[in-house]
Parts: structure tokens; sequence; C-alpha cells
């Protein structure tokens, strides 16, 4: 089997370790890189990781290298083709992700430099919170192309929604298709015109197997679903879920696969919104984001949309100046 490539986590808090071990078993890259500030931390998960290699049947190396505040160690980066960046405090619970705006862009800015310097030709996949602020102050350190820059979060919100929908139904996660788009919080935007349900094999709307109240209570469950694993959690924020969000954009990114997902990208005229790094569809291939794809909604998604764009928009006017 050809391996290729190599992809770096940047961050071996619990998301990033499980981003970096999900990519490493996918067993298409050469090599996965994982970092942290914590010293020894990544170098300890990469010796754990490599050891499980010959049990999970993975030949793609695992390396761990601790990094410092003046930017020590991350030549690590050199030569990766997708770098994830989790860097970054979680939530706690009560908090929203807005919370961790200041500390968070300290901590992105500080990473996208070193990106931009040792991996100038990195597709960069972000999932630092607040997520659309943290995806814009990426592009702004990095001073990436805006295509090459994309954040992670409509395919956590769209998984959600999906088991949700699944759970309340009692049907298999896999007949169920749902999006959300808008932003990674108070604004996420479910949209339950284009969520259908396999039923004996034809997909039935949404809409047709659930009453709107329903509807509306897994669209609310969805929107604060971070926050319901944090609450349980007690200490850090969700990782499974998201992780396989984010391994599963850096594949399409590495397989030049086209595949359409809901993720976090500049938006500049689609759905009559401008300038701004918004939740949407989008076709993913080597170069990061390929296109925005537009969908038809209703009057009211688009309505809802746009003032997720509105509200996105002024909240990533602040993240220059952080
Ligand atoms: C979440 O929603 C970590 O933002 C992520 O769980």
């Amino acid at each position: 089997m050809a391996r290729n490539g190599k992809v770096a986590v940047v961050g071996a808090g619990f998301y990033g370790s499980t981003t970096a071990l999900r990519l490493a078993e996918y067993d298409i890259f050469e090599e996965v890189v994982i970092t942290d500030i914590i010293e020894g931390k990544p170098e300890g998960i990469a010796l754990d990781m490599n050891q499980s290699r010959p049990i999970e049947g993975f030949e793609t190396k695992v390396t761990g290298q601790t990094t410092g505040l003046a930017g020590e160690g991350y030549e690590v980066l050199s030569g990766s083709d997708i770098v994830v960046i989790t860097a970054g405090l979680p939530r706690k619970p009560g908090m929203s992700r807005m919370d961790l705006i200041e500390t968070n862009a300290k901590i992105v800015r500080q990473v996208s430099e070193n990106v931009a310097k040792h991996a100038p030709n990195a597709v960069v996949i972000v999932v630092s919170n607040p997520l659309d602020e943290m995806t814009a102050l990426t592009q702004i350190a990095t001073e990436f192309p805006k295509n090459r820059v994309l954040g992670q979060a409509g395919m956590l919100d769209t998984a959600r929604f999906s088991y949700f929908v699944a759970e309340k139904l009692g049907v298999p996660v896999g007949a169920v298709k749902t999006l959300t788009l808008g932003s990674h919080g108070d604004t996420m935007v479910p949209v339950p015109s284009k969520c259908t349900v396999e039923v004996g094999g034809t997909p039935k709307p949404l809409t047709e197997l659930l009453a709107p109240a329903d509807v509306d209570a897994l669209v609310d469950r969805t929107r604060n679903g971070g926050a319901e694993v944090v609450a349980l959690l007690k200490t850090g924020s969700a990782y499974y879920a998201p992780s396989a969000a984010a391994a599963q954009m850096a594949r399409a990114v590495a397989e030049d696969s086209g595949a359409v997902m809901p993720v976090c990208a500049w938006v500049d005229g689609e759905y009559g919104i401008e300038g701004v790094y918004l939740g949407v569809l989008a076709e993913l291939g080597r170069g990061g984001v390929r296109k925005v794809v537009e969908t038809a909604l209703t009057d009211s998604e688009l309505a809802s949309l746009k003032e997720a764009a509105a509200a996105v928009r002024a909240k990533q006017a602040d993240v220059q100046n952080l």
C-alpha cells in the first residue's frame, strides 16, 4: 500500500492526540507529527502510538516533538502537507466558546506564525475555539491564501444532529442525513429542509417524520451539543466526535477527494454573503477548499445564515488585534 505525505497535529491534548491517532490508523500517510508545549508529552504519545502499530497493523510513523514558546522544535513541521491546529484551552462547564477568545488568540497566533515559517505550503485545518474566529485569525497570521485555511465545525455539528435524529427515531445513524451551517456557536444554523431519513430504502424529509417542536428540540440540543459534553466531563471538552470530523477533513485534503463537507470556509459572494469565514458546504481537495458549494435554502434558513455571517464578521474583525 502506498503511503504519502506528512500531516502534523499541533497540540497533544485529547482532541489533538485522538486526531493524530485516527490519521495514523488511516494508514495513508508516511508520517503523522504531533507537537505540544508540555515537555515530553508529544514524544511519549508518539512512542505509545508507534507501539500500537504491530497490533493495529498500520505503518504510518508517528513523530512527537516538544515545542517552545520562542519557536523551538517547530522545524518538525517542515514538509507537512496538512497542519491541524488544536492548540488552545478547552471550555470549562458554564463557559461559552467565546470566553476563550483572548487566551486562545495568543496561542493560535503564535502557532500560526510557526506554521507559516516551517510549513509554508500546508493546508491548515483549525479546530481551536472559538472556531470561526480562530480560523480567521490563522489566515491573518499565516497570510496563507484563504482557500488553504479552513475550520472544523460543520462536520461535527452535523454529526451531532444526525446522531440525535437517529436516536430519536430509533434508526441507524447511516440512514440519517442532516446539515448545519453558520457558526460553531450561538448562530449555528441547522438546516431541517436538507435533512432526510432513509425509510425502506427511500429518503424521506425529516420534517415529515417529526413534529416541528421535536425538530426544534433536536436543533437546540445540537446547538448546545458541545456544552452538554463539557457539563458531563467537568474537565475538558469533547474529542471523539471532533477528532473524527477533523481527521476526515484532513483525509479529504490528502486524498484530493473532492468530498463536499460542511466546514468553516472563506465565503465571498456565495449566498449573497461577503468576506467572512463561515460554516458552509465546501468541496475539499489537495489545495484546501476547491470551492464553496451553494445549496438551496428556505427563506428563513437563508435569513439565519445571513444573521450568522453578520455576527461572526463582527467578531472576526476583533481578532486582528488580539
Ligand atoms: C465541541 O463543540 C470542541 O468545539 C468543540 O465539542
